[in-house]
C-alpha cells in the first residue's frame, strides 16, 4: 500500500482545505461578536486567520503550514500575553462549538474534533476567573 501519512487523518476525515476554509472565517465571526474574546482579539483579525488556518491544518494531521512559516507553535507560551482564564476558554470553546454545527460533516468526526480543541483550550488558561 502506497498510502500519504495523510490517508487516516481528522484532517482528511472532515474534509481537509475545504472544511478549514469555512471553520476559520465562521469561528472568528464569532469572536469577533463575543463581548469578552473581542477584547483580546486584533480588530483586524485577517492574520489571526491565516496563522490559524495554517495551525489547525498540521493540528489534526495535514500538512505543516503553520511551523513551515512560524516554527515550532508553543501554543501556550504564545497564548501568555492574554489573559485566559477557564471560563474565556470556554467561551473560545462555545463559538467553536456553534462554528461545528454550522459544518456538514458527520456527527462522530465533529465529536473527535471538539474533544481536541477542549484539551487543548483548557490547556491555554493561564490565569484564574
Ligand atoms: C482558550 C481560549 C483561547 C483564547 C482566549 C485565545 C486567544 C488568542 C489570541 C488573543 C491570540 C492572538 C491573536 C493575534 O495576535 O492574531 C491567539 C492566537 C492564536 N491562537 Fe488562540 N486562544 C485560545 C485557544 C486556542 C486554541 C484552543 C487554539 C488551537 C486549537 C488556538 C490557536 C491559536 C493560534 C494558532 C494562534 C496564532 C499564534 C501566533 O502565531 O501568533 N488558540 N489566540
Amino acid at each position: 500500500m502506497n498510502q500519504s501519512p495523510h490517508t487516516h487523518s481528522l484532517y482528511t476525515r472532515f474534509g481537509g482545505e475545504q472544511t478549514l476554509k469555512k471553520l476559520v472565517p465562521s469561528f472568528y465571526d464569532k469572536v469577533a461578536k463575543h463581548p469578552e474574546l473581542a477584547k483580546i482579539f486584533p480588530e483586524d483579525l485577517t492574520e489571526t486567520k491565516i496563522k490559524q488556518f495554517k495551525f489547525l491544518s498540521q493540528f489534526f494531521g495535514g500538512p505543516d503550514l503553520y511551523s513551515r512559516d512560524y516554527g515550532h507553535p508553543m501554543l501556550r507560551a504564545r497564548h501568555m500575553p492574554f489573559p485566559i482564564t477557564p471560563s474565556l476558554a470556554e467561551a473560545w470553546l462555545g463559538c467553536m462549538k456553534d462554528t461545528l454545527r454550522e459544518l456538514d460533516i458527520d456527527e462522530e468526526i465533529k465529536n473527535e474534533m471538539l474533544s481536541r480543541f477542549t484539551f487543548t483550550a483548557h490547556h491555554m488558561a493561564n490565569t484564574p476567573d
